[in-house]
């Protein structure tokens, strides 16, 4: 560039109010980390800024959506940021017809009332809340009863820093050791009524996260009764720390980046229950902050293998995990309970049951077979 044509564009950039800014330095973020403060993003393209645990928990019960980068802001500056550019994998179409009608055939809805019975009876499951730590060693202690120990599969909690793990499984692949396809869910709830404490307030979230989560729990569980063993690794992972700022996920699929592991693609699934009364079912496809070829193929076996009407809708700033892949450079797929703006008004309260209007078995079980069939699709 000349320096005429240089001066030309910083002049447009700050009169148009954006400034080349420069990363945090490490050394801030030792010292503010260690006061306590947290650094979180607010927009897609604003700064982070330093907040106090009380200012973050503020946002919280006023429902505004963040990233809490704190943990993660320094390995991220380093990485790539975008799945839409991880376009060096092709996806196909469903082959595996049979197999996969076989094993979705042994869903059980009783098993995941039951699963959700266990989930909801936690007061709440924020991430910093003794019943959230509960509930972490429960979904580990589930997960690890599922797994039984068998050959190929590995159950392993995620350490986090605020209390509540994460939950990993792994299957080996018999042929490789990558590229590995995740099917991810939060674990975490949240109440925030105006006025109440996080730590204590009844957050049951049947439907926000808690339905994702046994979606997932039943498709592990389907896997190992048909004694599953993909060509290629699948893991399923149940995160902690969802509500405070993708915690969890972040910290995760910053260390797949960080130790360069290759990822096929993640499955989001967090709210998969509400329908409103009186309308289809339908998987709604987010397609923002998604991989369209991920996407496309994920519409695909929503076709092929559930009874719902994929439509298309776009979610907020900071709504779910797959963004925490997303921004790593990893493919991902989000298909969620309605379209975005008609999602369950009872998340996030005390509400959040199954007994609250438009909450649907028959229609979380087709995400039952959505997260099988994805297994299958991607890794057999
Ligand atoms: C919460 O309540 C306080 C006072 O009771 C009020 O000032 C504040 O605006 C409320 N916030 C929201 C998000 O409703
Ligand atoms: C989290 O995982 C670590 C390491 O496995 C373990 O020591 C700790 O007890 C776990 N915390 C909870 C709440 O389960
Ligand atoms: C996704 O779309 C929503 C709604 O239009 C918008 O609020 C959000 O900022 C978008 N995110 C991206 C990354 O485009
Ligand atoms: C829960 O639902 C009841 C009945 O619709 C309503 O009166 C109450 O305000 C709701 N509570 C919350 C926290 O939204
Ligand atoms: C759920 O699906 C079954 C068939 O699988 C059907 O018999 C039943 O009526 C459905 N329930 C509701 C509430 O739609
Ligand atoms: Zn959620």
């Amino acid at each position: 560039m000349t320096n005429t044509l240089r001066l030309a564009v910083l002049l447009a950039l700050s009169f148009i109010g954006i400034q080349a800014t420069s990363p945090i330095p490490s050394s801030e973020i030792t010292a503010k980390a260690a006061q306590g403060l947290r650094l979180i993003e607010l927009g897609e393209d604003l700064e982070p800024v330093w907040k106090t645990e009380d200012e973050k928990n503020n946002l919280i019960l006023s429902r505004t959506r963040f990233f809490d980068v704190t943990d993660t802001y320094e390995l991220a500056q380093t990485i790539s940021h975008s799945g839409d550019k991880a376009t060096e994998i092709s996806y196909g179409k469903p082959a595996h017809q049979a197999t996969v009608k076989n094993a979705i055939a042994k869903i059980s809805v009783k098993h995941m009332k039951e699963n959700l019975r266990r989930l909801t009876n936690f007061d709440n499951r924020w991430y910093k809340s003794s019943t959230g730590a509960e509930a972490s060693k429960w979904i580990l202690k589930t997960v690890r009863d599922i797994a039984d120990k068998k050959q190929g599969i590995t159950v392993s909690a995620f350490r986090h820093p605020w209390g509540q793990n994460s939950t990993i499984v792994h299957f080996a692949g018999k042929k490789s050791t990558g590229p590995i396809t995740i099917i991810s869910a939060h674990m975490d709830s949240v109440g925030t009524v105006n006025g109440t404490d996080l730590m204590t307030a009844r957050a049951p979230g049947a439907d926000d996260g808690g339905s994702g989560t046994v979606n997932l729990l039943e498709a592990f569980r389907v896997l190992v009764e048909v004694g599953f063993r993909p060509t290629q690794p699948v893991e399923f992972h149940w995160y902690s720390g969802k509500e405070a700022g993708m915690c969890g996920s972040l910290a995760i699929a910053t260390q797949y980046k960080k130790n360069d592991v290759h990822v096929k693609g993640d499955l989001q699934l967090d709210m998969t229950a509400f329908t409103p009364p009186g309308t289809d079912l339908v998987a709604a496809l987010i397609t923002n902050d998604t991989n369209r070829d991920l996407t496309s193929f994920v519409a695909k076996l929503i076709e092929e293998y559930t009874n719902l009407l994929v439509v298309k809708s776009k979610c907020d700033f900071a709504c779910s995990d797959h963004i925490s892949w997303h921004r790593r450079g990893y493919p991902a797929a989000f298909p969620f309970e309605t379209r975005f703006e008609k999602r369950n008004g009872a998340m996030r309260t005390s509400n959040d049951t199954t007994k609250a209007p438009g909450f649907s078995w028959n229609h979380t079980r087709e995400f039952t077979k959505l997260a099988v069939a994805f297994a299958y699709e991607m890794a057999a």
